[in-house]
């Protein structure tokens, strides 16, 4: 059996078998055949003579099948190539009357159709070539840092620490729920409360600070109750950490990472690509005009790849604001002032209007920033950094780490974060501390870019966010 990707590719004048799923078929003559391995379906040209009425009948939209024939020219203008068929083989079959209930009618279909039939909706041209290249960027990262000399280290999901401190955690417990009995937490499976993870971070120091570069890529959870089309409850975090970097190396790190993936997309997803370019422009056509995209989504990610980052200070961030026609206008729903968190139609701004490029924003005041950050000598902020994409926002969030054992203690009374529960963190800051840093990129963030998908929700295969985890 062949891959579809692969017989596209090879010359007329062999015997091949291939399987998949009926696309569509016409004239009782012509099976357009997908198996997923890409876009493009081949051409099965069948004799219905050849074969019984029955399997005629059976070979709906939606059926899946397996074809030995033999790989020919192709006499119509659709494909250089077709198989002519020797043996049909039924494999599944599909009713016309169910298939018309769902999406695999071949027609078009809204995005929140789709997510309904969620179960299904891998099998359109659409979300086949988003998956697709979420496998391709997934392995583009892996090999970015074996590449580099990082080691993979897998962080735990159950855990005690809320490295952040955002409270957004899912309690994790076997504690009976709902009948008044009343729970000591001791008695509960690990004898503490523990919850899901909002982050590898901290488990990933310490394998950098023994393995010297060290990257986790694993699912993190967050009960945000923002219910955006940039937030999940279940998302895809990548984290590499390395020892003796300060937050110029994590800035160059971040900026080159981005820019190897969007190039790995553009060199790999070429087929797929092409489709949701025209696909995001078409849709586009359908939106008022200020509301459209400049560049289309090829032209974005080529801005990604050919521009340097802006680099630019909280500070001057907030001054460019202050000093902006939207601001002057009162636009800005979310007041701006030194101190305060940078909203989504701030960095909107900055990044689309302003720059037009993606920007870096660092240091941070640590007022709003977490505990584990490297304090400033200007004792007001933090060497934090954040990377910013066009129609995204923020893309990568990361710091250099406080590796001064007294200042790290210090900010843990300041954030009210117990002692005793990261003791072990505490205690690397005391055998041979050194100046790290890392960060922490979105998946489907990145994801959103490289598609163009405008919802966080199609670009995951099985999105969990408030009142919804279906399949
Ligand atoms: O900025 P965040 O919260 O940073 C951290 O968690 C650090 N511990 C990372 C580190 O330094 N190792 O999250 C990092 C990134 C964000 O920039 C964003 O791309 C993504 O994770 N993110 C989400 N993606 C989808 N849904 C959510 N609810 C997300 N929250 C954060
Ligand atoms: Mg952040």
């Amino acid at each position: 059996m062949t891959n579809i990707v692969d017989v596209l590719k090879m010359p007329p004048g062999r015997s091949i078998s291939v399987n998949g799923w009926i696309r569509s078929f016409r004239g009782d003559r012509f099976i357009a055949l997908n198996d997923g391995s890409c876009m493009t379906s081949i051409q099965i040209v069948i004799t219905p003579e050849e074969y019984s009425e029955t399997l005629i009948n059976e070979l709906n939209t939606g059926a899946s099948i397996s074809v030995e024939g033999e790989l020919i020219e192709s006499l119509g203008s659709g494909q250089k190539t077709e198989i002519q068929a020797k043996k049909i083989v039924l494999i599944g079959k599909a009713s016309p009357e169910d298939v018309q209930k769902t999406i695999l009618q071949p027609k078009k279909h809204s995005l929140e159709k789709l997510r309904e039939q969620g179960h299904l909706r891998m099998r359109t041209n659409l979300f086949g070539a988003v998956f697709r290249i979420r496998h391709h960027m997934a392995f583009a990262i892996h090999k970015y840092f074996n590449d580099k000399g990082y080691f993979h280290i897998h962080t735990p999901i159950i855990t005690g620490t809320d490295a952040e401190g955002a409270g957004e955690i899912f309690r994790v417990t076997t504690l009976p729920v709902g009948n008044g009995e009343t729970t000591d937490e001791k008695d509960d499976f690990f004898g503490k409360p523990t919850h899901l993870t909002v982050s590898g971070q901290l488990e990933a120091e310490l394998a950098a600070l023994a393995l010297g570069k060290a990257y986790t890529f694993g699912p993190t959870f967050r009960a945000e109750n923002s219910n955006t089309t940039r937030h999940l409850a279940e998302f895809w975090m990548i984290e590499p950490e390395i020892a003796f970097a300060d937050i110029h190396d994590d800035m160059d790190l971040g900026e080159d990472f981005l820019k190897f993936l969007v190039q790995y997309a553009l060199d790999n997803c070429a087929e797929d690509l092409r489709f949701l370019n025209d696909r995001a422009f078409k849709e586009e056509q359908q939106l008022p005009k200020q509301q459209r995209n400049d560049l289309s989504l090829l032209e974005r990610m080529q801005m990604v790849v050919e521009n340097e980052f802006e680099r630019i200070t909280y500070t001057r961030a907030i001054e460019i604001l202050e000093n902006s026609k939207p601001n002057k206008k009162k636009k800005f729903k979310f007041p701006i002032e030194w101190g305060v968190d940078l909203q989504s139609e701030h960095e909107k701004f900055l990044v689309e209007k302003h720059f037009k490029k993606p920007v870096i924003i660092v240091d941070y005041p640590s007022s709003i920033k977490a505990f584990y950050m490297r304090n400033n000598d200007d004792g007001k902020t933090v060497a934090a950094m954040d990377v910013l994409f066009p129609g995204i926002g923020e893309i990568i969030g990361g710091s250099q780490r406080e590796e001064r054992h007294d200042i790290l203690e210090q900010k843990c009374e300041e954030f009210n974060i117990p002692k005793e529960a990261i003791w072990w963190y505490l205690e690397t800051r005391k055998f041979g501390s050194v100046p790290h840093a890392g960060f922490g990129l979105g998946f489907e963030r990145l994801m959103m870019f490289v598609t163009g998908m405008t919802n966080i929700r199609d670009v995951i295969p099985f999105p969990r966010t408030p009142k919804n985890a279906e399949f």
